[in-house]
């Protein structure tokens, strides 16, 4: 994705998945040949055996995938039994998606405010807007970061609520000494493509404890089916298929690598920029930030990113407008200065390039890009 600006001189992209697909070709072809040759597709061996491996990763006892991230929050809202009258409070501060699911399954988001440090959800934030209908919390591990989820699950506790976490952008990352996803009812992968852990399209995956909770992801993943062709409620087509599944084995097999890199990445950025006027991420107090994003706060961020794209740098803007003011949410009533902080974020934080296979040599050249529009 964006590989064209590998091509422009002095350019850096913003992500290049090319040099992984070099290294994983060979392993990934036999392993389509073997899906081809045994003629299971979808929701085979591989899927099974991803299943068993990625639980045992994360520390759950069981693993669903499905064919995205964002049913793996819907999957998840329905098998914790969340729907209409429901309020399921998440944070802002996240791909449209995370909220979206809790639209989809006929609940209400309820927006928190972020910390301004980890850019992830506030809990004296969260303890505030719990009233009757709250069923659940939405933390999300945002970039990487992981979310308190001591004192989240503390909070959950005191009221009895459930807690999904939205790890789609933070496989491999880790909050005091665990793994993220399974540190609460369920935990929501993404592999899209971009994701720490990606696929070749779209895929996701569930991951839970709770032997009745998988049970009903099983049946909701399928059309809502206990057997062939007997259904218990609608469900989803939400299968995983053979291709991608083999793909994410030899990938979770070389997991560790591809978040050590990350950091590696990362910890280049956090000492050629310090000292600028800029801020850095600030990962969690006790945790592991396993950087699917490098995202920085800066004073001046649009000509900061127009700066870097004259020169054939690619960043994102994530995210360039909070949930609670987006026009799909105008019914709940929000207004700007609500969240004071999420709101101050979304004008400031630009993401720079970031993916295992960067050199040094290219977070220098994006490093002394960004030092002339934020000097010290
Ligand atoms: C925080 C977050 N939640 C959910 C999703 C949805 O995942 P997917 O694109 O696999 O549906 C994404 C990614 O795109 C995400 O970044």
């Amino acid at each position: 994705m964006n590989d064209e600006r590998n091509r422009a001189p002095g350019g850096v992209p913003y992500l290049s998945l090319q040099r992984e697909y070099q290294d994983l070709r060979d392993e990934w072809m036999q392993a389509i040949d073997g899906a081809g040759a045994s003629g299971a597709f979808i929701l085979g061996p591989n899927v099974r055996a991803f299943e068993e491996e990625a639980a045992a990763y994360v520390g759950a006892k069981y693993a669903v995938a499905v064919a995205s991230g964002t049913d793996a929050l819907v999957l998840s809202l329905r098998a914790l039994g969340i729907g209409p009258g429901d309020e399921v409070i998440t944070t802002p501060f996240t791909f449209f998606a995370t909220a979206e699911a809790v639209s989809l399954v006929g609940a209400t988001p309820v927006f928190a405010d972020v910390e301004a440090g980890s850019f992830n959800i506030d809990p004296a934030s969260v303890r505030e807007r719990i009233g009757p209908k709250t069923r659940a919390i939405l933390p999300v591990h945002i970039f990487g970061n992981p979310a308190d989820m001591t004192a989240l699950g503390a909070i959950a506790r005191e009221h009895g609520l459930h807690v999904i976490e939205d790890a789609a952008q933070a496989f491999g990352a880790m909050h005091g000494g665990a793994r993220v996803g399974g540190l609460g009812d369920c935990g929501c992968f993404s592999f899209y493509p971009t994701k720490v852990l990606g696929c070749y399209g779209d895929g996701g995956l569930i991951t839970t404890s709770d032997e009745g909770v998988r049970e009903r992801l099983l049946r909701l993943r399928n059309h809502g089916a206990t057997r062939p062709f007997i259904h218990v409620e609608p469900g989803y087509n939400s299968r995983l298929d053979e291709i991608q599944a083999a793909l994410l084995r030899i990938k979770l097999r070389r997991i560790e690598d591809a978040v050590a890199a990350r950091r590696q990445v990362a910890a280049w950025y956090d000492r050629r920029l310090s000292g600028l006027d800029l801020i850095r991420p600030e990962p969690a107090a006790g945790g592991r930030h396993a950087y699917n994003l490098y995202t920085i706060r800066h004073p001046r961020r649009d000509a900061l990113r127009e700066h870097l794209s004259a020169h054939g740098i690619g960043t994102s803007q994530c995210y360039p407008q909070p949930l609670h003011l987006q026009e799909v949410y105008a019914h709940l009533g929000y207004r700007p200065g609500d969240l004071p902080v999420v709101e101050a974020l979304c004008h400031e934080t630009l993401s720079l390039p970031i993916f295992p296979d960067l050199g040094e040599d290219q977070v220098a050249c994006v490093c002394k890009r960004v030092a002339e529009v934020s000097p010290g």
